[in-house]
């Protein structure tokens, strides 16, 4: 497991256990506007949350996660050595069959919207397949992820960095718009991918992640 991180250098990876006994990867998941860098611990309780399942223990992790005491108190973990068995690990990726607005629509279902009320799901296609996302809000409202994000730190987790396009569904609200932070997330590792949206309406329309985010922040200089 690797961490993307091409601006500070650190690694960062940790395992999530749910109570279904599956194992969730985490990665640090940087991005060139750092507040917006996901923690592996945050990833991977995400991905857990995101898949109706419950945080119960964590490994040891690589560096101090950031926030971890935070997530570690939040879920009341404890820690585990063993390492894990392969056969147990969470496989994000999905082969589709049939229909990418009716598979969105199932997947709603596993949006965590205690805030909101207010449901996302993606696709993410990473070539081999596609990985799952879906909203997780947590009881911190900063500290949740949107469902671009969980699919895109699910992705990075199992290795994968190119991605071909992304499916999103929002189905309140007419019009379904990714926020401005996703589109700095997406810009990171897709800027001339495709964005299908799935609006509320039963309408889709496309657009590449650089057409929504024109004039993006970029630096060389910051490239460790
Ligand atoms: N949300 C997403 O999942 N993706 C977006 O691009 C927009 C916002 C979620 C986050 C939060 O759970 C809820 O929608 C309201 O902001």
């Amino acid at each position: 497991m690797k961490s993307y991180s091409p601006y500070s250098g650190i690694e960062e990876t940790c395992f999530i256990k749910g109570k279904s006994g599956m194992y969730y990867p985490g990665v640090r998941v940087e991005n060139i506007s750092f507040p917006l860098s996901i923690s592996a611990i945050q990833a991977a309780i995400c991905s857990c949350l995101a898949n109706g399942d419950r945080p119960v223990s964590i490994n040891q992790l690589t560096e101090e996660s950031e926030l971890s005491s935070h997530w570690i108190e939040e879920f009341e973990l404890s820690f585990f050595t063993t390492e894990p068995d392969t056969d147990d690990f969470f496989n994000p990726l999905i082969e589709p069959s049939g229909n990418i607005n009716s598979i969105l629509k199932k997947l709603t279902a596993k949006s965590v919207t205690i805030h909101s009320g207010f449901p996302v799901s993606v696709l993410l296609n990473v070539g081999k397949g596609y990985i799952e996302g879906v909203n997780i809000e947590t009881r911190i409202w900063s500290l949740g992820l949107c469902a671009e994000r969980v699919a895109i730190a699910r992705a990075v987790a199992a290795g994968f960095t190119e991605f071909k396009s992304i499916h999103v569904y929002a189905p309140k609200g007419d019009f379904c718009s990714p926020c401005g932070a996703c589109r700095q997330v997406m810009s990171e590792f897709m800027p001339n991918s495709v964005a299908e949206l799935h609006h509320g309406d039963g309408t889709l329309s496309k657009h590449t992640i650089a057409q929504l985010l024109p004039f993006g922040f970029t630096s060389a200089s910051l490239m460790s």
